[in-house]
This record gives structure tokens, C-alpha cells and sequence, in this order.
């Protein structure tokens, strides 16, 4: 991983530092993730920090602090992980300031390799909203396959998005 750029599993002690950037990014944030108005205080972060580390614990599905130079600037990691057909799902998000350095490119890489290689997974799914083009352009950069798009997948606020999905298989990794 570049030197600039590190990963630490979400954490406890990191609640402060996520819950003050969330704040600072909300209406930023907001025109793509749907849970911005569930948290309303630093207990809504920390809940959000015990579940996946619940969800790392049972479901072997790890989130991650991004740090960039030091400080958190994103959060990414495994939504769920699909045991029975080794499948998980990748997802991401940076504060506005940050976007633009490859960071989430660089993240979502080492995710990848954790995927196939710690995770033993069999296919990672990336999945954005349709009309989200700075997403989209993760997994298109780091040759993933395009699959399909499905319809109106998420409620966000005011309207439902369509989904398009993209994956990479082990064999497509480790080919
Ligand atoms: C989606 C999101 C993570 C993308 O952020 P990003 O900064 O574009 O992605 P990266 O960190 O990988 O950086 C890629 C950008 O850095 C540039 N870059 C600079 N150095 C780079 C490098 N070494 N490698 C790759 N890209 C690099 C790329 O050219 C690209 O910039 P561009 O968009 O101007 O072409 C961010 O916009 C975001 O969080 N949006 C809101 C939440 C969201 O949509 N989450 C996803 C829900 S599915």
C-alpha cells in the first residue's frame, strides 16, 4: 500500500474521529449513502462500529479506517460475506477533500487481495448506484467484469437507484 495511505479495522477509539468527519461531510455523503440521517450523535457511530465488529466476529466480514497522512478520511470494507458461496460484497466512501489522490483505488485493492487470499472468497461484488460514476469507476479501474444492472435496489431519500454490479472472480485473480 502506497506509504501515505493505511488501513486499521474499525475500532472503538476511532468513534470521535469517524463520528466529526461524518458531520463535516454529511450533505456531501448523502447524495449516495442511505444512512446518513441515522446518525444523529457519536453513540450512532459507535453503534455502527459494534456492529461490524459483531459482523467481523461471526460473519468474517472486516471494516476498515482509512487514514490518509495520518488522519481517518473514508471507511471501507466488507458488507457481508456469503459463506456458503464464498461471495462478499466491497463498499466505500471518502470525504469530499480526500477524493482525487487514489486512495479508495489503493483501499479497495488490499481488499481484494484480503478477499481472496485471508477471506478464501470465490467472488467480491461491487455494487453503486447506477448514475454514480466516480464509483463506478473503482471497480472499472481495478478490472472488475460490468454484470448487469438491477432496478431500484436502494431507497435514497426522495427516490429509488438502480444497482449495477460488477465482480471479479478468484480465478480471474488469481489468473
Ligand atoms: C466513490 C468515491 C470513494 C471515489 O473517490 P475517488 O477519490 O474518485 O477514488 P480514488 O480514491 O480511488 O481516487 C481516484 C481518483 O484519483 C486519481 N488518482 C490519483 N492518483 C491515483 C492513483 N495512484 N491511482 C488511482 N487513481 C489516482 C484518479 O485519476 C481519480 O481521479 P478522477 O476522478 O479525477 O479521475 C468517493 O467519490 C466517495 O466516497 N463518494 C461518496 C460516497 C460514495 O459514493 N460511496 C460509494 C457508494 S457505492
Amino acid at each position: 500500500m502506497k506509504q501515505k495511505i493505511s488501513m486499521e479495522q474499525l475500532a472503538i477509539a476511532h468513534s470521535q474521529e469517524l463520528y466529526d468527519l461524518t458531520e463535516a461531510n454529511r450533505e456531501y455523503l448523502r447524495e449516495w449513502l442511505p444512512w446518513l440521517d441515522h446518525i444523529k450523535s457519536i453513540s450512532d457511530t459507535e453503534k455502527f462500529i459494534e456492529s461490524t465488529i459483531e459482523e467481523s466476529s461471526v460473519g468474517g466480514a472486516p471494516n476498515f479506517a482509512v487514514f490518509y497522512e495520518g488522519a481517518i478520511c473514508g471507511v471501507a470494507g466488507f458488507h457481508e460475506i456469503n459463506k456458503q458461496h464464498k461471495i462478499g460484497s466491497i463498499g466505500y466512501w471518502l470525504a469530499q477533500n480526500y477524493n482525487g489522490n487514489g486512495i479508495i483505488t489503493t483501499v479497495v485493492t488490499e481488499l481484494v487481495k484480503i478477499g481472496f487470499g485471508e477471506l478464501n472468497l470465490n467472488k467480491i461484488e461491487i455494487r453503486c448506484a447506477e448514475g454514480n460514476i466516480k464509483s463506478r469507476a473503482i471497480p472499472e479501474r481495478l478490472g472488475f467484469t460490468y454484470e448487469a444492472t438491477l432496478r431500484q435496489c436502494e431507497w435514497l431519500y426522495s427516490k429509488y437507484v438502480n444497482h449495477a454490479i460488477y465482480s471479479m472472480l478468484a480465478s480471474e485473480y488469481n489468473a
